[in-house]
């Protein structure tokens, strides 16, 4: 099968379309026949070598934790999907034709595989980082970073759970910020008094997503340091918040969970832009500028963008 692999850490022109051999699912498993793989800020951590003290690979690698695609193989164990079955999930190297799922949900009918692909590690880290700064109805939350990948995804969930919302972004995506639920605001000077402006009750809780070195300022509006997380900033701690990893975390509850908001209508992620497999290297090009809208997929089959 062709996956994209790498051989040694560097810029986006390490990633190679070579041929390898197809993965089987363990226990616990299934594989998918991708049609369209998610592209995640991480990866081209990885491919950097950032990560690599935390994650250490043996290279030559594959990469990628998003797709959606067709269940082609089960492995022992697994009850809920038949081959054939359209799902989506988090799992290993999914650049590539097939890849070994371990965490899925169904694939809503009204979204394409490629809209698909992009809601793993959104949805995953959306609810997680809710949750760790227990965030409920009547609470107000600031979201930094709210137009991307996971920050549309934090934005709809902490609507579903009735707060209001304070999204921060560029001033192009102020209107697309308001269009998914949030009371938008820029970054940049005086984000805090905007901040105080728009939340005259107070901030109850602040997600930082961005990772744009505004955690004091975050504890500061909130008064709790408890309910302040950055997935993106390892110095939050200094200021008594917490950064958060989903190492270890159970993720089919909040794959199934955006799957249904998705279906009913309720959560949009929208698809910045669609790159074929051999082109992930310009996907990662992409990916590291840190303005993305929603989310980059690439789309491994023809018919990556059907549903
Ligand atoms: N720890 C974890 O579990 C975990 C999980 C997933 C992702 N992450 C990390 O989280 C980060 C974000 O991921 P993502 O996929 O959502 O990224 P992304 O899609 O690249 O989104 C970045 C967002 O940040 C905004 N932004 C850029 N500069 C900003 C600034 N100075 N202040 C506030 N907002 C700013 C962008 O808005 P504009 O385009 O309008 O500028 C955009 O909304 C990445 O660093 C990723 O590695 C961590």
């Amino acid at each position: 099968m062709r996956a994209i692999q790498f051989a040694r850490y560097g810029g986006p022109d390490v990633l190679e379309v070579l041929d390898v051999e197809p993965p089987r699912p363990g226990p616990g498993q299934l594989r998918v026949a991708v049609r369209a793989a998610g592209v995640n800020a991480l990866e081209w951590k990885i491919r950097r070598g950032l990560m690599r003290h935390f994650r250490p690979l043996r290279l030559p690698a594959g990469i990628g934790g998003d797709a959606a695609g067709v269940v082609d193989e089960i492995g022992a164990g697994v009850t809920d999907v038949r081959i054939g079955d359209a799902v989506f999930g988090s799992g290993h190297e999914t650049y590539a034709e097939h890849a070994v799922l371990t965490a899925w949900a169904h694939k809503p009918a009204n979204v394409s595989f490629a809209g698909a692909a992009g809601f793993p590690t959104p949805f995953e880290t959306g609810v997680r980082v809710l949750d760790e700064v227990r965030v409920s109805a009547g609470d107000t939350v600031v979201v930094n970073g709210a137009s991307g990948g996971v920050g549309s995804a934090a934005v709809q969930f902490a609507v579903e759970r009735s707060a209001t919302v304070i999204g921060v972004a560029g001033p192009s995506n102020q209107e697309y910020l308001a269009s998914i639920g949030a009371i938008p605001t820029t970054y940049g000077p005086g984000l805090a008094e905007r901040i105080r402006a728009l939340a005259p009750h107070g901030v109850d809780a602040a997600i930082d997503i961005a990772g744009s070195g505004v955690i004091g300022a975050l504890t500061d509006l909130t008064g709790d340091p408890a309910r302040v997380v950055s997935i993106a900033d390892f110095c939050a701690p200094r200021h008594g918040a917490r950064t958060s990893t989903g190492v270890g975390r159970e993720r089919v509850p909040a794959l199934r969970h955006g799957a249904r908001l998705v279906a009913a209508g309720r959560l949009v992620l929208p698809v910045a832009q669609m790159f074929p497999l051999e082109r992930a290297g310009a996907a990662h090009a992409a990916s590291e500028t840190g303005h993305v809208r929603g989310r980059l997929v690439l789309t491994i089959h023809p018919n990556g963008d059907s549903r």
